[in-house]
């Protein structure tokens, strides 16, 4: 028929875990990795930052205090922004970084943990479960001169994972805020893998994703957004996009008892074809 076939690389309600198991370890460590593989996880998501000398690393935030000791380890290395201090990822070198202790912000018993470069998560999750990568402030290292699609291209290359298909054990989506930055993924990198458009709250009318779907294959709407906006997964669907929501965390489960009840209810009521959670050990798996 003519219908849209909707992209769902997914075989089942789809465990994303979200910076890894990030309520039970450090998010973004190889704890956390191996956490989320342990319990399970379809995907494993590394957000992507750049250091000064242009390695991907994975870390959420562009700076490295919230879940670094930097502000210890280069207290004279501190920036001021808009009245805050603060130590931009992209300040520092790969072997910087790796000074750092990356666990012990989260519980003491992770003291030690390194930031993990994009290369080394590879590593820890290829041939056990997909990567969706996220290409987060492209736009900050664009205007260092750094370009995180190119990088993130070569990194996938390097690795036989750039295209659809090539480790049918660890597929590979890309996810971004930015639509640019999947348009270049698209446009300027050849790049033939699955995009999904990751989407804030108040937006998503049945225009913008007829825009969306010329590229992107996927939303990954906030999970606020798909209980306010009634019929977004059926339009999305019918238009042949995914939906991926985020984020599902233990104590922010608005009306629902537990985050186990609010995934079920997402997965099996409303029809979304995966999640992103920190709690990867309560993902509802009947
Ligand atoms: O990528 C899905 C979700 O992680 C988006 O929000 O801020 O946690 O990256 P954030
Ligand atoms: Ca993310």
């Amino acid at each position: 028929t003519d219908e849209p076939k909707v992209f769902l690389p997914y075989t089942k309600p789809t465990l994303i875990a979200h910076r890894g198991a990030s309520a039970d370890a450090p998010e973004h460590t190889i704890a956390a990795y191996e956490l989320a593989l342990k319990h399970g996880a379809d995907f494993v998501e590394p957000d992507l930052q750049m250091t000064k000398d242009g390695v991907l690393v994975c870390l959420h935030d562009t700076t490295l205090e919230r879940t670094t000791d930097v502000a210890k380890v280069y207290p004279d290395r501190v920036k001021e922004i808009r009245g805050k201090k603060t130590w931009p990822v992209a300040e520092f070198t790969l072997a910087e970084i790796q000074k750092l202790d990356a666990g012990s912000w989260k519980d003491a018993k992770f003291a030690g943990a390194r930031v993990v470069t994009f290369q080394q998560m590879i590593d820890t999750v290829k041939g056990k479960a997909g990567i969706i990568p996220e290409t987060k402030a492209p736009e900050v290292y664009g205007k260092l001169g750094l370009n995180m699609e190119k990088a993130l291209m070569e990194a996938l290359k390097a690795n036989k994972l750039d295209t659809p298909g090539a480790d049918p054990k660890t597929p590979i989506i890309i996810q971004s805020f930015s639509a640019a930055s999947l348009k270049a993924l698209r446009k300027d990198h050849g790049c033939k893998l699955p995009l999904v458009y990751l989407l804030g709250a108040g937006e998503a009318s049945k225009d913008e994703l007829k825009r969306t779907k010329e590229f992107a294959d996927g939303i990954a709407p906030n999970k606020a957004l798909v209980l306010a906006r009634p019929g977004l997964v059926a339009d999305a669907h019918e238009l042949g996009l995914s939906v991926t929501v985020w984020t599902f965390r233990s104590g922010q489960t608005g009306k629902f008892k537990s985050v186990r009840e609010e995934m079920a209810h997402f997965l099996k009521e409303l029809k979304v074809d995966a999640v992103f959670t920190d709690n990867t050990d309560q993902f509802p798996r009947k």
